[in-house]
């Protein structure tokens, strides 16, 4: 009994003392710190805590420092639009004005995040500085209002592991070339969202030849006609988001060289206006888990090799010229959570075997030419909500 108070007691002392052991700022960099203030607009004033009041710059808002070296290693400053209901409190919450240059001087920042904020207004590019802070292994400036030519300096960045430059909204970032990308051989998260790479003609090269990739994120890119490469070498390629692409001169069909990325598990070709059979080299891409086929202009029958990617978990083709009957095989796809196979021309009968699919949430059959009973099978579907 004794001896438990004693441990008791000797744990609260330790408990006590912990606070000692907790980083203490680095002076210089809080200085470089209260300089990056200095160039921003904060309106809503999230940054209140950056004072000289507050020395230990560790605890101030958005920052993390080293434990044991106390050494400033990440920012997270970012805006998340999805976080408002209204467009003007996102804009007041908005971080404003200048980067400025003196972030480079935290030599071991190995996080940076400034996605979501605005600076500076029209004609202003992404600052070519950040090609110098080169401990980085995060860094996203994706809805940042930054436009004209990514920097080539960027590909100093050779650590970096996530990169997202992702403009959406705005006007499209561009870039002549990706070769300052081939340097990035941990890259594995590549954001270039709604960029204009209509004269890069090797980005596929480039781009399959980064070892570490496995996210690729190209949606709303402009990309130029390229020819299909005989080698490809995105050997762990697992996510491929290429929808509302558009190429110039445009194709019609879907590249076949997406059917070589074996280790693909999300694949979204939205709205490509790709056309044609249900290309069957789909029967490839066996680990798939999302395939977002919906708003192109496939004109087949449902091919029977895709009831085989028993894997897939979200299968959307809505809104294309499908037509023919869904076949019994799709019992097979057990592990499905949402279908959606609406706005097409299938025709016949809802398969009984529907009801296998105990895992789906959400089912819409809507606006095709279905018909006859709907199988009472769907009673077995316990997790449907939709
Ligand atoms: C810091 O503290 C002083 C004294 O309490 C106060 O006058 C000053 O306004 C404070 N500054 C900030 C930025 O909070
Ligand atoms: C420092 O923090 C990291 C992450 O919280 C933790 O895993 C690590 O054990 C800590 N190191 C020390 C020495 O406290
Ligand atoms: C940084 O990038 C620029 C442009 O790509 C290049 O000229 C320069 O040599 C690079 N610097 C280093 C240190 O790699
Ligand atoms: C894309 O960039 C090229 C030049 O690189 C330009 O001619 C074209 O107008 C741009 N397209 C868009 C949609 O911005
Ligand atoms: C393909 O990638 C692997 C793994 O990164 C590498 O070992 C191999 O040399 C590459 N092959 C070619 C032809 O680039
Ligand atoms: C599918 O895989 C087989 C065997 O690896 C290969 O011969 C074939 O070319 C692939 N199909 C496509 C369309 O890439
Ligand atoms: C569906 O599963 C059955 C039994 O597991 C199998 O015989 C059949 O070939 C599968 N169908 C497809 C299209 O993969
Ligand atoms: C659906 O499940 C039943 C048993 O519940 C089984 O007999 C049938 O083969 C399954 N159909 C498919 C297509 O997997
Ligand atoms: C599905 O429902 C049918 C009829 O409602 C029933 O006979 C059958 O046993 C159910 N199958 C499973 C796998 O629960």
């Amino acid at each position: 009994m004794n001896s438990s108070i004693y441990i008791l007691v000797f744990v609260q002392l330790w408990l006590l003392s912990l606070p000692c052991r907790e980083s203490v700022c680095i002076p210089s960099e809080r200085e470089t710190l209260l300089k990056f203030k200095n160039n921003l607009n904060d309106p809503s004033n999230r940054l209140w805590s950056w004072n000289h009041n507050h020395t230990n710059c560790c605890h101030w808002y958005g920052v993390l420092c080293h434990n044991v070296t106390s050494h400033l290693l990440q920012l997270h400053l970012n805006s998340s639009p999805s976080a408002f209901d209204d467009w003007g409190a996102y804009r007041r919450f908005q971080f404003r004005g200048e980067i400025s240059p003196c972030l480079a001087d935290l030599k071991h920042l190995n996080y940076l995040d400034l996605s979501g904020n605005y600076f500076l207004g029209k004609g202003m590019s992404i600052p070519s500085f950040l090609g110098t802070m080169t401990s980085l292994t995060y860094l996203d400036l994706s809805l940042t209002g930054f436009m004209g030519k990514i920097p080539s300096q960027i590909g100093n960045l050779s650590n970096l592991v996530y990169l997202d430059l992702g403009s959406y909204l705005s006007e499209p970032l561009f870039a002549e070339n990706v070769e300052w990308l081939s340097s990035m051989w941990k890259l594995e998260y590549l954001y270039l969202t709604n960029a204009n790479l209509s004269k890069a003609f090797h980005w596929l090269y480039t781009l399959q030849s980064l070892p570490s990739l496995t996210h690729l994120y190209l949606s709303d890119c402009k990309l130029p006609h390229y020819n299909e490469p005989s080698l490809l070498n995105f050997s762990s390629l697992q996510t491929l988001h290429l929808s509302f692409t558009s190429y110039s001169p445009a194709i019609s069909f879907v590249p076949k060289w997406i059917f070589k990325l074996k280790k693909l598990v999300s694949l979204k070709l939205w709205g490509n206006k790709f056309q044609g059979r249900i290309p069957g080299g789909i029967r490839n891409l066996t680990l798939l888990q999302n395939l977002y086929w919906s708003g192109n202009s496939f004109s087949s029958s449902i091919p029977d090799c895709l009831y085989g990617l028993h894997r897939l978990k979200f299968l959307n083709l809505r809104a294309n010229y499908l037509h023919g009957t869904i076949s019994d095989a799709l019992g097979n796809l057990t592990s499905l959570v949402k279908l959606d196979l609406s706005y097409n021309q299938l025709e016949g009968n809802i398969p009984t075997s529907l009801g296998n699919l105990t895992s789906l949430v959400e089912l819409d059959l809507s606006y095709s030419q279905l018909e006859g009973n709907i199988p009472t099978s769907l009673g077995n579907l316990t997790s449907l909500s939709t």
